[in-house]
């Protein structure tokens, strides 16, 4: 199922830091200044504030200790580096364990604009600011222990939700529909269609609706669902997501909305 790689993650040494090139750096800083412009008016008030408790540097990429730091003192999470995409049981463990697993590889320059695997800028500039929010890492927990609980034959289901709310999650607040999902913070042509585009649909967030929305990983979204405010994502923390999932079972998937993907 996983398809290999050109990328390699970057192993940190005994003081958990890791050796990054100049060129390495300098890919960091051209990724997160062009992003940074692009917030306003897209990002959701929250993930800016939030952005701004991360205090990532823009000249280098930042070093795990120093974003653990950050994330201790506001919800006692911990990033932890992994070599690559990791199998669901160890992806759910590392949730309910309040650590968040990140890749700490960066994209090349040929694929400075998109890429399908998650980067460090994605992992870092992506995931972490909302980290800080207690209401969302609590929902990111519950879904590690849910995950956890529920018979692997639902894992591919579960992972619909995450993908339609951590990774590409709207929220509207009363100021418009606004972006949260670090797919969409890390890239810039998605963060513009996904709040401003007349294309895709937008659903408010039902969590047995979204364990039953297919997705493609490859393009931009033809879905997105829409919370009303974090404070949702708490009340799921603090769901039983069993009967979420029965219930997603016993009505079976949506049709897809979006084409066939073409043979390579
Ligand atoms: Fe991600």
């Amino acid at each position: 199922m996983k398809k290999q790689s050109r990328y390699t993650s970057k192993q940190p040494d005994s003081q958990g830091l890791i050796a990054y090139t100049e060129e390495e750096h300098a890919i960091w800083h051209d990724l997160i200044t062009r992003q940074i412009p692009m917030l306003e008016g897209r990002a959701c008030r929250q993930w800016i504030g939030a952005l701004d408790e991360m205090n990532l540097p823009i000249e280098r990429i930042p070093q795990l200790p120093e974003l653990n730091k950050v994330l201790e003192k506001h919800t006692g999470w911990n990033v932890v580096p992994v070599k690559a995409l990791i199998p669901f049981t160890e992806f759910f463990a590392l949730l309910a364990d309040k650590k968040f697993p990140v890749a700490t590889f960066i994209r090349t320059r040929e694929e400075f604009d998109y890429l399908q695997e998650p980067d460090i800028f994605h992992e870092v500039f992506g995931h972490t600011p909302v980290l800080t929010d207690r209401r969302f890492s609590a929902f990111i927990e519950a879904y590690g222990k849910a995950g956890l609980a529920a018979d692997p034959k639902d894992h591919a289901m579960l992972a619909r939700l995450f993908w339609f709310t951590v990774e590409f999650g709207l929220v509207d607040n009363g100021d418009g529909v606004r972006a949260y999902g670090a797919g969409i913070m890390s890239s810039p042509g998605e963060l513009v269609y996904a709040v401003e585009s007349n294309i895709p649909q937008r659903k408010p967030l039902d969590p047995v609706d979204a364990l039953r929305t297919p997705y493609r990983i490859d393009i931009y979204q033809t879905v997105y669902f829409v919370l009303d405010t974090f404070d949702h994502l708490f009340e799921l923390s603090q769901a039983d997501w069993s009967t979420f999932i029965s219930e997603a079972r016993r009505l079976g998937m949506h049709a897809p909305t979006y084409p066939p993907k073409e043979a390579a």
